[in-house]
């Protein structure tokens, strides 16, 4: 497949008329900069380090990263548009450093900052992240509204079903949920989360991650800056423009990245985090989360880009994709860190 690089090239058009010889008009193609002032969102799960900060003191708590080649296993728990599941998929694959087919800046340079956390045996998280097997679980085996014990239950049934391997090396376990399904503290305190399985429920010890489509419960929360909050009323900047076109599902991509950089750091909560307290740990993601660029805090969110349509974005992903993803704390720069950083 190949990628035009639109945005890297800058078209001249030179247009001659007769009634115009010397009308020259040049129309830029060129992704524009920007950086708007959003209103905050609803809530958010922790402070956020727009800087480097020496305050935050993330520590290595011993356990492993994924150190090994990332199998993930997606279940697609609900209703889910083939479209959607593209869109998903298409980031999902864009992460690792074998798709060198995206320009810069990339999924998979975004990802770089991810891979710089090792463990006690030197090993750094891997760059390599597949899509190892799907499952559909289109008949909502555990009703519409899902509980974190109910979704091990989502897990264990989906484990057991052939042809979806049970892979407690270097498989981690995706469950995503559609607009419809609700979920225990979902829009009200968190967007996603990661855990791990427990074995009396599904058989093994099993890092998991769920995000839910927020498209129709919670925009203004779950897929902030797509949607604000409707209380700020007219003439405040309205909300961005999703870069797939639809709100839901390109505000899922940036809370997945989240999850999978900290599920890939702190697989099993014994890894990489701040804050002394394992049951509310501060992640790698939870530090920088709702910024996107240079310049981001205070209600902005860092420079982005916006291509012609004004769909706006900061990360490339193979098969020409567009993706906007939050920036992820880098234990070097002890900053947040991106690949579309302007300095
Ligand atoms: C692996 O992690 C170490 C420690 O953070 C880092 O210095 C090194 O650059 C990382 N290697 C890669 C390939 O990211």
């Amino acid at each position: 497949m190949s990628i035009t690089p639109l945005f890297l090239v800058l078209i001249t058009l030179h247009f001659t008329t007769s009634f115009s010889s010397t009308a020259q008009q040049t129309l830029n193609i060129h992704p524009q900069h920007y950086n708007p002032k959003l209103p905050a969102r609803v809530f958010t799960t922790s402070n956020k380090f727009e800087g480097s900060s020496d305050l935050v003191h993330l520590r290595y708590h011993m356990g492993p990263v994924l150190s090994s080649p990332i199998n993930i296993n997606i279940i697609w728990y609900g209703k889910w548009a083939p479209q959607q599941k593209l869109v998903i998929k298409d980031f999902l694959l864009s992460i690792s450093a074998n798709h060198r087919e995206a320009v810069s800046p990339s999924v998979s340079d975004w990802w770089s900052t991810v891979s710089l956390y090792a463990d006690q045996t030197n090993s750094n998280v891997s760059r390599s992240v597949l899509i190892a097997g799907e499952y559909v679980d289109h008949l909502y085996s555990q009703g519409t509204h899902l509980t974190r014990l109910t979704i091990q239950q989502v897990i264990a049934n989906a484990v057991k079903s052939a042809p979806f391997p049970v892979n407690h090396k270097n498989g981690i376990y995706l469950i995503l949920t559609s607009s419809d399904v609700t979920m225990q503290d979902f829009c009200r305190a968190v967007c996603g989360f990661h855990y791990f399985t427990f074995p009396s429920l599904v058989g093994y010890t099993l890092p998991y991650a769920w995000v839910g489509n927020s498209g129709k419960q919670c925009p203004e929360v779950c897929a902030y800056p797509f949607a604000v909050p409707g209380y700020m009323g007219k003439g405040g900047p309205g909300a961005l423009t999703p870069p797939n076109g639809d709100v839901g599902v390109d505000g899922m991509i940036s809370v997945i990245a989240h999850e999978l950089a900290e599920l890939a750091s702190n697989p099993l909560v014994n890894a990489w985090y701040a804050g002394e307290d394992p049951t509310a740990p501060t992640e790698i993601g939870d530090l920088c989360e709702g910024l996107y660029g240079t310049g981001g805090g205070g209600g902005y969110i860092g420079q982005v880009m916006k291509d012609r349509v004004g769909r706006t974005f900061n990360l490339n992903g193979r098969r020409s994709r567009k993706f906007l993803v939050q920036w992820i704390w880098s234990p070097i720069m002890k900053a947040c860190a991106g690949p579309n950083a302007l300095d």
